[in-house]
């Protein structure tokens, strides 16, 4: 009996002791789920930081940007690289109480009915164009800045070179005082002013006193400034090429609601070839890159000379 009975003690025992190390080994299981579990917490939130942090990096970067375009879209059309927005055309009120344009000699300038060029401006920097020029034409209006004539020699090298074409120039650099005599007799010739100007700019309203405007011609055509320059090989390589050169066409014939002026094919205008490139791909005109809307109405197209030459 007293056998048994310390056997059952001794079963008690080991019992005891099988229980206690279960519950040692749980307790050591339950010390290392919380470890892990706190481990991964620690890195979850590492990992959260680290990414709220790349974040907010992105969203400031994009909210940079976006106030860049906004910036851009303020003076009309997004800036981009190395052409400038509507804001960098400042005008200035000269002695005559007249607004006009602060920097005539930008090559970005806008110049229209609306923004003119200082009566006494003569870019400083003319030069003789050496490309052929039609007869006739006098030395005075041979000439154009630098930068402008050596894009158009360029230009008529490669219409040469590529296709075998034979461009010629007609008239470039006008002073304040020849525009306004051309005008003049174009209001003579046409009939009123207001014909005359849907054809032909007032003094200190054309591009010509920028030096940076040429007109062309071709001998198929009599050297005249004509709107079959436009169905001529030499006119339809002009207008898909030039700006390649950095010129564009500056008045298109869909677009004289925009320029305010009559359909001119023989008309380049050197902007400078980003600029050139940039209007060429989005089809655009020099006033609406600068976000001006279209506000001249069309009436004028019925006072469109019957294919008769002017400049
Ligand atoms: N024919 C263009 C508009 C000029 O006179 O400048
Ligand atoms: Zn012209």
């Amino acid at each position: 009996m007293s056998d048994s009975r310390e056997q059952r003690k001794a079963r008690r025992e080991r019992k005891e002791r099988a229980y206690k190390r279960k519950r040692r080994r749980l307790l050591g299981l339950l010390i290392l789920i919380v470890i892990l579990l706190a481990a991964a917490l620690i890195v979850v939130n590492l990992v959260q930081g680290h990414l709220e942090k790349v974040h907010r990096a992105s969203v400031e970067s994009f909210l940079e940007i976006d106030d860049e375009i906004q910036a851009g879209m303020a003076g009309g059309i997004v800036k981009i690289l190395n052409v400038p927005a509507r804001d960098e055309l400042k005008t200035v009120t000269d002695e005559n109480g007249e607004t006009v344009l602060e920097h005539p000699e930008d090559l970005w300038v806008l110049v229209n009915k609306e923004f003119h060029l200082p009566s006494n401006y003569e870019p400083a920097d003319l030069v003789q164009v050496s490309v052929p020029f039609a007869p006739g034409r006098s030395l005075d209006v041979q000439r154009m800045r630098p930068v402008a004539s050596d894009a158009l020699t360029q230009m008529f090298d490669a219409a040469k070179e590529e296709q075998g074409y034979e461009l010629y120039a007609a008239s470039g650099y006008r002073s304040y005082d020849v525009q306004k005599v051309l005008f003049n007799q174009n209001v003579a010739r046409f009939g009123s002013e207001e014909s005359a100007n849907y054809l032909s700019a007032r003094a200190g309203q054309s591009e010509h006193q920028t030096g940076l405007a040429m007109d062309l011609t071709v001998p198929s055509l009599n050297y005249q400034l004509k709107y079959d320059f436009e169905s001529t090989p030499e006119g339809q390589w002009v207008a898909e090429n030039s700006w390649r050169f950095g010129f564009i066409v500056r008045y298109k014939k869909d677009k004289t609601a925009f320029t305010g002026y009559s359909f001119e094919p023989w008309h380049v205008r050197y902007v400078g070839t980003d600029l050139a490139k940039y209007l060429n791909e989005n089809d655009l005109t020099l006033e609406e890159y600068y976000g001006f809307s279209a506000k001249y109405s069309d009436h004028g197209a019925e006072l469109i000379p019957d294919n008769q030459s002017y400049e």
